[in-house]
């Protein structure tokens, strides 16, 4: 069976004291209630991973951060290289995620190397892709996403490409309380596993995960979690309140 997958992205939230008492308050109600098998990824900012790692670990649940650099090494600063954010402990890396192709210009031949540079070193990626407002208006969404995951993901050898997990995160639903629907959501993850098991056959298109972002909150997560080819979340302000990111782990069919 596919992995289920709730993650949450604090993006560029919390302070040291605030995060600790976080990551204490999830790992505490995470004790209390959580559906088997369902891997919990916590993503904070980069300053953070060491402590997430440790908590993480000694509470079944993983860390994972939100960037890497494309590079190896070297000269390059305020970058953090995969060995190095590896070497703290973190199992999982977001990769593509509209922040950072709007705000800081990443395009899909650089994410691209990032997967890669996460492969190299053991973590999982989550490669985000998803269309902006105007481009599902007009009807272009499907040909958007398949066109991102071509550049980024299809240059995969078929073991590589099973060590990867992908977010469809419509742009216009992140952080605007608009969610896409459990039919949105299902018609284009199921798009999604086609183009994969286009490339590498249905065996490997069946293994991958699929998660949904984008304003998903305890309220819509049990909808879109029973959609069939929706394999949990990534989460992003729901994320940075302990009862209600375990509120959505806990939205899985136990
Ligand atoms: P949101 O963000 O849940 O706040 O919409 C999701 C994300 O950006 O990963």
């Amino acid at each position: 069976m596919r992995k289920r997958i709730v993650a949450g992205n604090w993006k560029m939230n919390k302070t040291f004291i605030e995060a600790e008492s976080l990551l204490f308050d999830i790992a505490d109600l995470l004790s209390e209630s959580r559906p088997k098998d369902v891997e919990v990824v916590v993503c904070p900012p980069a300053l953070y991973l060491e402590l997430t790692s440790d908590i993480a670990q000694q509470n079944d649940f993983k860390s994972g951060a939100q960037n890497i650099s494309h590079h190896a090494q070297g000269a390059y600063t305020g970058e953090l290289s995969a060995e190095m954010v590896k070497s703290a402990g973190v199992k999982y890396v977001i990769l593509g995620h509209s922040e950072r192709r709007l705000y800081f210009g990443e395009t899909d031949e650089v994410i691209a190397q990032k997967i890669d540079k996460a492969l190299k070193h053991d973590m999982t990626p989550i490669y985000c892709c998803g269309e902006v407002l105007e481009e599902r208006e007009e009807e272009r969404h499907f040909q958007v996403v398949s066109d991102q995951i071509n550049k980024a993901v299809c240059h995969l050898a078929d073991h590589e490409v099973r060590d990867i997990v992908i977010a469809y995160e419509p742009v216009w639903a992140i952080g605007t309380g608009k969610t896409a629907s459990p039919d949105q959501a299902q018609e284009m993850h199921a798009y999604i596993r086609s183009i994969i098991s286009a490339h590498y056959g249905s065996e490997t298109g069946d293994a991958i995960s699929i998660l949904y972002g984008g304003s998903c909150n305890p309220g819509n997560a049990a909808e879109l979690f029973q959609q069939p080819d929706v394999d949990g979340g990534l989460i992003g302000g729901a994320s940075l309140k302990a009862e209600d990111f375990v509120k959505i782990v806990n939205s899985f069919k136990k």
